[in-house]
């Protein structure tokens, strides 16, 4: 009954931080045996990112790295790139997210783990594409989002506050790993006709762009008219030559707002966004839910093109009708006449939610030891015949023993990579 999809599928996991980390927690979660390297002594990145008690791992590492083991191993040592080395040859996916460079650099480039293993699926996150005039700086989640459109596609679009604005989404890098995802699945199916591993390149910039599609869409159509119909600045503002920020419009052809609610003095959060659907049907729903008959047969409304034209006023005259109710209250109202609408929600309202706790949406993992539970986002879709397992996260280096015995290593060699800081970090770095 529980079919793990990627069951007996072995990952090498060289990535750290987010990108890479959630395209290799995805992996797990889905059945798949993930090794993740991590430097003896230093371990992830995150492992020591916005940590709540100096002594433990931040939940920024927590929510990334469940389900995986922990081999401690510097990849630099000759004896730590025999072990990699071994781990290769058996493995169907190596995953890497280093800076621009730095497999090359150690000897396991796409082109070495091919030799090494034909099978080996290689997977890589940059910052841009091999094409890009870019392609060799260092990203983070910014970068991507700066240069993909995205950043100067939202926010405010006057005002002080008219500034390039990043998503509160993670578009260059959560999103970089799910697109990995992607072509990792792809590739193993791939494999499977040709017996052979594929090269798997992922742009934090490509993932973000893929998102930002739309922007791209509006592009063409602005060149080729000169304003767009659907923005807050049309039609009584103009245009340049680039795709200008939007505020909160909702992006496709339909009418969206966000409106204020009971309580937005005080409450950030105490908005909701409205919808009105262009068709004729779903408007004249959309006015009786709101008591805006008289749209009905006043040409400024009455049509979608009208409406483009005098969305500001709509803006005005719908949040009169929010203003008073609170947010819940208003997509009480106005679902039942199919208006597509819902409360802005914080982050402390959804993880409160317990509807959420559905066994994935939201899902407490025990962590066990002075971290106990901790909640994180489950794998974000279902599958009828299974049920991901969600367990603890690993602590650094916690399984090398386990893996360098599946590898045949002595218990002596064992220890002689620990005394020589292939397993574990030297003395003197110990000490640091
Ligand atoms: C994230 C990023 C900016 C960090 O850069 P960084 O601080 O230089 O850190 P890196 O992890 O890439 O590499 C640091 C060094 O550690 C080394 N290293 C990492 N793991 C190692 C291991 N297990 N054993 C030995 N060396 C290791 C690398 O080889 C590198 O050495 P070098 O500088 O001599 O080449 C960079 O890795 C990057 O741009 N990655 C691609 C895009 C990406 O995924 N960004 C993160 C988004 S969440």
């Amino acid at each position: 009954m529980n079919n793990a999809p990627l069951q007996g599928i072995k990952v090498i996991d060289f990535t750290e931080v987010q990108s890479g980390p959630s395209c290799t927690q995805m992996l797990a979660w889905l059945g798949a045996e993930v090794i993740k390297i991590e430097r003896p002594g230093v371990g992830d990145a995150t492992r020591k990112e916005l940590q709540f008690d100096p002594d433990l791992p931040s939940y920024y590492f927590l929510q990334l790295n469940s389900d995986k083991k922990s081999l401690a191993l510097d990849a630099k040592t000759p004896d730590g790139k025999a072990i990699l080395t071994k781990l290769i040859k058996e493995a169907d996916v190596f995953i890497e997210n280093l800076h621009p460079g730095a497999m090359d650099k150690l000897g396991f480039s796409w082109e070495e783990v091919h030799k090494l293993n034909p099978k080996c699926i290689y997977g890589t996150i940059k910052g841009f594409p091999l094409s890009s005039r870019f392609k060799d700086l260092k990203a983070y989640e910014p970068i991507a989002q700066v240069t993909a459109a995205a950043a100067s596609t939202t926010g405010w679009y006057e005002g002080e506050y008219n500034i390039p604005t990043q998503s509160g989404a993670a578009l260059g890098d959560s999103n970089t790993g799910m697109h990995l995802t992607i072509g990792i699945l792809a590739a193993l199916m791939q494999r499977e006709h040709t017996g052979e591993g594929s090269y798997v390149y992922q742009s934090m910039h490509n993932a973000c762009l893929n998102l930002c599609r739309i922007k791209t869409r509006d592009q063409l159509t602005l060149d080729r008219i000169g304003y767009l119909t659907q923005f807050p600045q049309y039609p009584d503002q103009k245009f340049g030559d680039f795709v200008p920020r939007a505020g909160n419009m909702e992006g496709s052809g339909v009418l969206g707002w966000t409106y204020k609610c009971k309580g937005w003095e005080t409450d950030p959060n105490a908005y909701v966004y409205v919808i009105l659907q262009r068709g004729a049907k779903d408007f004249e729903l959309a006015c009786k839910g709101l008591g805006f008959e008289d749209w009905l047969t006043n040409p400024d409304f009455n049509t979608a093109d009208a409406r483009d034209r005098h969305k500001q006023e709509i803006y005005k005259r719908i949040e009169s009708f929010t203003i008073d109710k609170d947010k819940m209250e208003v997509v009480k109202l106005l679902s039942p006449y199919g208006i597509p609408c819902g409360p802005v929600l914080s982050t402390k309202e959804i993880m409160s939610d317990e509807s959420l706790y559905d066994g994935n949406t939201l899902v407490k993992i025990n962590q066990g030891g002075k971290i106990g539970e901790f909640v994180t986002v489950g794998c974000p879709f279902t599958i009828s015949n299974y049920q991901p397992v969600y367990g603890p996260c690993p602590e650094l280096g916690g399984n090398t023993e386990e893996v360098l015995t599946s590898l045949g290593y002595t218990a002596e060699e064992q220890a002689q990579f620990k005394a020589n800081g292939t397993t574990a970090p030297l003395p003197k770095e110990a000490e640091k």
